[in-house]
């Protein structure tokens, strides 16, 4: 017997559809004949590209969320939002301090935050979006960059900001300002990266590049490599890669 099929009415952009209610609303929007060349990534709530506002009967709120996630509801109305214009302050890291000075020349509308916490409660990847954005008007970047780590840049935050804050390039900016002057080099990269430099892979590479398939097969199969049940005591050790 064929499993039965429960249709619901949801508006897209002004117009109704019938759709089945175990769908996203991505996937709703195809059964609807949507073919999606904007607004539609990874598919998988990463890419950030979906983002969708919504209203539901009897309520006053505009919601937000990613089309690819979040399934349809009866008699929502929505509207796809697969872009967002975001304001970029043009930087070079290398120039900058890691400091709050940075953030008051790139984003000084960062200070006009009220702490209305509309940012957190409209981001569809629970991150902390208000404390983020507090700890980058204290100067804290390595806690602005921790806590926007999960970023993937929908523009749902900004889009109800009342401070018209351009949330998730601030983020980015912290995130660069930690990565390039906060974080302690990794010696043992730069090592290698040296190593590379002169020379020292070249005949083992180009041993490789001549080797035939079966020799490169078996070379494949002797590797090192951790079993997939190892103990975490089995993980590299920095002086592993010197
Ligand atoms: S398609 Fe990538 S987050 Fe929805």
């Amino acid at each position: 017997m064929e499993p039965k099929v429960n249709l619901i009415p949801i508006h897209i952009m002004g117009k109704q559809y019938m759709v089945p209610d175990v769908l996203t609303v991505m996937k709703a929007m195809e059964y609807a004949g949507y073919q999606l060349t904007r607004g539609c990534g990874c598919r998988g709530g990463i890419c950030g590209a979906c983002g969708i506002a919504y209203r539901l009967p009897n309520s006053y709120k505009i919601e937000v969320g990613l089309a690819c996630q979040a399934m349809v509801q009866p008699d929502m109305y929505l509207a796809v939002l697969p872009f967002y214009p975001n304001k970029r302050g043009v930087h070079d890291v290398e120039n900058l301090g890691a400091n709050v000075d940075t953030f008051k020349a790139l984003y000084p509308e960062v200070f006009k935050c009220v702490s209305c916490n509309t940012c957190t409660k409209s981001c569809p990847m629970s991150i902390e979006v208000m404390d983020y954005i507090n700890a980058a008007m204290r100067g804290d970047v390595r806690q602005a960059a921790e806590l926007s780590f999960d970023c993937v840049m929908c523009g749902l935050c900004t889009s109800r900001c009342p401070a018209e804050i351009s949330h998730a390039n601030v983020a980015i900016l912290a995130r660069r300002l930690y990565g390039s002057q906060v974080v302690p080099r990794a010696e043992h990269l730069a090592k290698q990266v040296k190593q590379v430099k002169t020379g020292k892979f070249k005949e083992g590479l180009a041993k490789l590049k001549s080797a035939d398939l079966t020799s490169l097969k078996e070379l494949y199969k002797a590797r090192e490599a951790e079993p997939d049940n190892a103990p975490d005591e089995w993980a590299p050790k920095s002086n592993d890669y010197l």
